[in-house]
């Protein structure tokens, strides 16, 4: 029987986790979960629904949300960025979404990305990858994700907003008291500030390919 291969891949934001994740699921055939969007989705409905995300009781919304509700095309806008890291704070929020992490990866496995799967949801994960890249990197990547005008005249008055959101979202996630942001002490740290998103995959298929052998 083969083994099952769960691998974690956690970061703060716009390191290129789920540009990773996505990519080495391909190269192993396994089922990929982006569990941000399990978050973002649940603050999305705390949006929709007028309720403050930061005080108002989201489980009953996190419980309700399915696969279905990932592929929502409203959930990867500024004020979704924020209302996740609020409703992500919420323990009963991350309790509520344990299960459904951990049934995805089933008996076959899985590529699970997201800032917890290797510390809380997949302890024992085959591999565990920790992506990250300094807080400019990471703003100018998710500036350009956003299709911004490369050419706009205040480009780099907007690279530093988006930096400065993403600063703060990073310590809001790093510093709650559940499931913070951390790096698991059996991770494998990867430094993508120098490195494109195929350099990124090279190397962390040469890490699954040592710690599976
Ligand atoms: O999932 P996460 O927020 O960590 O990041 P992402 O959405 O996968 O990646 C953010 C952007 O960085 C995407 O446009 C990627 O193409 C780009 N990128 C990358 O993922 N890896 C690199 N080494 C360089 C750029
Ligand atoms: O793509 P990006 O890294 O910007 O964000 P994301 O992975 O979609 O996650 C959005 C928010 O959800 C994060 O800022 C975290 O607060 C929360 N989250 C979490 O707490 N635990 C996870 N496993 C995944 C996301």
């Amino acid at each position: 029987m083969t083994r099952r291969l769960v691998i974690a891949v956690d970061g703060p934001a716009a390191a290129g986790k789920g540009t990773l994740a996505r990519r080495l699921a391909q190269a192993l055939d396994l089922p990929y979960l982006d569990t941000g969007l399990l978050y973002r989705a649940t603050g999305r409905r705390m949006i929709d629904a007028g309720l403050d995300p930061q005080h108002a009781p989201a489980e009953t919304f996190a419980a309700s949300v399915g696969l279905e509700d990932l592929s929502r095309t409203d959930l990867r806008v500024p004020e979704v960025d924020r209302a996740a890291s609020l409703v992500a704070a919420q323990p009963a929020v991350r309790r509520v979404l344990v299960d459904v992490q951990r049934r995805f990866a089933g008996e076959h496995g899985a590529v699970l990305d997201g800032r917890d799967i290797g510390t809380v949801i997949f302890p024992d994960a085959t591999v565990k990858l920790f992506i990250t890249a300094s807080a400019r990197t990471r703003a100018e990547r998710r500036w350009e994700q956003l299709a911004s005008d490369p050419h706009a005249p205040d480009r780099a008055e907007q690279i530093a907003r988006v930096e400065q959101e993403i600063v703060a979202r990073d310590a809001a996630d790093s510093s709650r008291s559940t499931a913070p942001l951390c790096m698991a002490d059996d991770a494998v740290r990867i430094e993508t500030d120098t490195l494109d998103a195929d350099e990124v995959l090279a190397e962390a298929l040469r890490i699954v390919a040592r710690m599976t052998r």
